[in-house]
């Protein structure tokens, strides 16, 4: 009666959040399990950043609560963004929800579900849900512990490799995320974050630190530093040092740490992109040279009309200046299409800026109107049609981008961190600095290791090669 399923929806904040959550269940004795057909408990941490995303986990929780309605012992909870952006009202629809739990009340879920699990053993079945969208100072704090490689819980409920799922042999963990911010105060028209999220907070650097050490420590080589804003990080806890803000300082501490080899971040913006940053990517060896850089939109009338504080020159001269200082520096970003009163004319300077980045990734999102932000009132609203067009144009850009890089990366040599086997089991799969994902053959005892790997082979999203490694059988 212990067996917890979680599914995460969203972005790597919320995987981590699961993560977290799952530690916390399973030093409460609870089985993270990843069979949803053989659980006792389903949690649905969920995403409010377009309305799609809140409608997939509504219609999922939705059919599970009907398949499981013979069964009064079974646990269906909502947690996340769209437990605090709805909260109680999730319970007009789906009434059968018996945990609803916000985003600083994720380390509250055990004790939850002990209450719901007791009453349960009391014997009637549960009569009413237990919902908690409170705030909590401090709630940052919470999110730091890690689920042990031996644990069956792959990151975003992925599968684990058999071997490591059934127990036999646990693969090393190799890459983690590490929480170092919560929340947003940055008023983006379109945006509901600093609704679910909350204000903007940011946890200790000492702890951060000793976290970074302790996944060190078990054999972590890659850590991505996560948070809303993370080019905002302590600014309002630490001061700056011969001009370095507290993000900076924070990625030279995790730079001095022995064991980690890279460094990655998720997400900034780009009005935190100053000179100290820019300089960084020239002197913090560590520090990948990928970069996920939001643009939302190329034209300047509508990056004001967004309340985003930077213009297209403005930009540009950020992705200029880190390629000044890594000519092979990658980048990604998110892009929104059809924003409310987006003419042709400003997709254009989208298009054009777009172009001219030469992103490596991009998310490009529809608008989707999210009730309660500024934008959702504004004037001429696109219509789906005029989304869905520029959504291609953008697409298809972005393929042709992807290949280009690809096309420079075949017959070179790139440094690849081995994270495990592939998701089909065929061979090993790492990631190049760069973030570009490889398959090759190798062994089990490279897991973990940095190794040269020759790319042979890409289709868009994959690069295929061999190890260059002499003398090493694989
Ligand atoms: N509609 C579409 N995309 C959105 N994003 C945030 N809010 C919306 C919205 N209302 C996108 C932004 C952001 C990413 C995480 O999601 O591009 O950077």
């Amino acid at each position: 009666m212990n067996r917890v399923y979680i599914k995460t929806y969203g972005c790597q904040m919320n995987e981590r959040d699961s993560e977290a959550v799952a530690a916390l269940l399973r030093a409460r004795g609870y089985r993270i399990v990843q069979d949803e057909a053989a659980c006792d408990v389903l949690l649905l941490n969920t995403c409010s950043v377009r309305d799609a995303a809140e409608q997939k986990a509504i219609g999922k929780a939705a059919s599970v609560a009907q398949q499981r309605k013979r069964n009064p012992r079974f646990i269906l909870g909502i947690l996340g963004c769209m437990a605090q952006n709805r909260g109680a009202a999730l319970l007009d629809t789906l009434p059968d929800v018996d945990l609803i739990v916000g985003t600083q009340k994720f380390h509250q879920v055990p004790d939850y579900l002990d209450n719901l699990r007791a009453a349960q053993a009391a014997g009637a079945p549960l009569a009413s849900s237990i919902v908690d969208i409170a705030e909590e100072a401090g709630s940052q704090n919470k999110i730091k512990d890690h689920i042990l490689p031996q644990d069956d819980f792959g990151r975003a409920g992925t599968p684990l490799p058999a071997a490591a799922a059934s127990g036999v042999a646990a693969l090393p963990m190799v890459t983690a995320f590490v929480s170092i911010q919560q929340g947003c105060n940055m008023d983006c028209a379109f945006c509901i974050v600093p609704k679910t999220r909350g204000d903007e907070r940011s946890r200790p650097m000492d702890e951060i630190v000793r976290e970074c050490e302790e996944l060190a420590d078990r054999g972590v080589r890659e850590v991505t530093l996560l948070g809303q804003i993370v080019t905002s990080y302590g600014r309002r806890d630490y001061a700056h040092t011969d001009g370095i803000t507290p993000f900076v300082q924070l990625l030279e501490r995790v730079n001095a740490i022995p064991g980690i080899k890279r460094i990655r971040f998720t997400s900034p913006h780009p009005r935190g992109f100053k000179e100290d940053l820019i300089q960084a990517y020239g002197r913090l060896e560590k520090l990948c040279e990928y970069v996920h850089l939001p643009l939302q939109s190329g034209s300047d009338r509508i990056l004001k009309a967004m309340n985003r504080p930077y213009s297209r020159d403005r930009y540009r001269q950020i992705v200029d200046d880190l390629r000044r200082v890594r000519p092979d520096m990658y980048f990604s970003t998110d892009i929104i299409v059809g924003f409310p009163g987006e003419t042709e004319e400003d997709f254009a300077q989208t298009r054009e800026l777009f172009e001219a980045c030469n992103y490596d990734m991009a998310y490009i999102f529809k608008y989707s109107i999210r009730t309660g932000t500024p934008a959702a009132t504004m004037a001429a609203q696109a219509s789906d049609e005029v989304k869905e067009a520029r959504n291609q144009v953008l697409l298809a850009l972005l393929a042709a981008n992807s290949d280009r890089r690809n096309a420079t990366l075949l017959g070179t040599t790139q440094e690849v961190l081995v994270e495990g086997p592939d998701k089909k089991g065929l061979g090993y799969m790492g990631r190049t600095r760069g973030n570009r994902i490889v398959h090759f053959a190798a062994n089990e005892r490279l897991i973990g290791e940095l190794v040269p790997v020759r790319i042979e082979r890409a289709s868009t999203a994959v690069l295929y090669g061999q190890l260059a490694l002499a003398g090493v059988a694989h």
